[in-house]
């Protein structure tokens, strides 16, 4: 029984690991993707996931998000992604069509077709699900569950001091998420920095990915190699050795496996306000706000256990 996804993400490297795992799972229906602004502008990241899609074979439709955030200008990583948002990677113009409804709308789409069945996996800002909650109020309870990367509550950030960058880039429309549903049937599932940055890959993680790159001919894997070694000198540039903190993989795993992580429910809400701290997503532990916990917290990564599984995944599902 394939498990149906609607993917929202700003690829980015660590986002196109995430969609060629997804894409080499075999059982994993993707319903649809959403280019969301975020590590580069939208129209980069939907370039990247109109070839991507193209390349795995994901005959899902593809629709491009809004051009900036809700309520601030938009900024980019390119830095940290590429100015094209893959690295070094070689991008070929994609020959996929988009679909011409906007990300707002195709969440709102996906998730009527089929009430209750579709797990939504958010790689990227809030902007385009907190868009589609203006059309659709009742989208929570037309999700299965919803999963998301983003956040870090006792955690440095990565964008600002306290801040995630998919948080980061819109607040308010994280903010508006994260209340929306509250009210969901069950509650998101929240990929914070501390979970995800548990997952570093190495000289040798990024030697597979070129290992499989030349021993299978596959233009994802080259992608990925290309795309991965911009990444490590990011990081490198960054004063964090030459690795790779790789985020959304962890959260879409979990979202369709379940393991390499265990969840602690909590009560997380967004600073706006803040004039160091705004973007920082705020955890209740001792109930101050006398709120019930409105996400499951990812927590006890198995980390190594975890990058042999993402490495495995791909080298069967891109030899093939
Ligand atoms: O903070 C990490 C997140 O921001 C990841 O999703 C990465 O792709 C960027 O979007
Ligand atoms: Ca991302």
């Amino acid at each position: 029984m394939s498990l149906p996804l609607l993917v929202d993400c700003d690829t980015g490297i660590d986002d196109a690991i995430a969609l060629s795992y997804l894409a080499a799972r075999g059982d994993v229906e993707i319903r649809g993707i959403v280019s969301t602004a975020g590590n580069v502008e939208v129209a980069a990241v939907h370039r990247n996931n109109l070839l991507l899609a193209q390349l795995l074979g994901i005959a899902a439709p593809i629709s491009c998000g809004a051009e900036a955030p809700l309520a601030q200008e938009l900024m980019t990583a390119d830095d940290t992604h590429g100015p094209q948002g893959l690295g070094h990677a070689a991008l070929p113009a994609p020959r996929r069509r988009a679909d011409p409804r906007s990300g707002a709308q195709l969440w709102v789409d996906i998730a009527r077709e089929h009430p209750g069945e579709v797990v939504g996996l958010v790689l990227g800002p809030h902007t385009n699900l907190a868009l589609a909650l203006e059309i659709e109020p009742e989208l929570p309870g037309l999700l299965k569950r919803l999963h998301i990367m983003g956040g870090a509550i006792h955690h440095r950030g990565n964008t600002g001091p306290t801040s995630e960058w998919n948080v980061a880039v819109d607040p308010e429309a994280a903010q508006r998420v994260l209340a929306a549903f509250s009210a969901a049937p069950t509650r998101p599932v929240l990929g914070a920095l501390e979970a995800t940055e548990t997952v570093r890959f190495t000289q040798s993680t990024l030697e597979r990915f070129e290992a499989l790159a030349a021993g299978t001919g596959h233009p994802v894997a080259a992608i990925l190699a290309d795309a991965l070694r911009w990444y490590f000198e990011f990081h490198q540039a960054d004063g964090l050795g030459w690795i790779a903190h790789v985020h959304d993989p962890l959260v879409a795993a979990h979202a369709v496996t379940g393991d390499f992580a265990s969840t602690r429910p909590l009560a997380v809400d967004v600073e706006l306000a803040g004039t160091l701290t705004r973007g920082q997503t705020v955890g209740d532990e001792l109930g101050r706000w006398g709120r019930p916990p409105n996400v499951d917290l990812l927590t006890e990564v198995r980390a190594d256990a975890f990058v042999e599984h993402l490495l495995g995944v791909l080298e069967r599902g891109l030899s093939t």
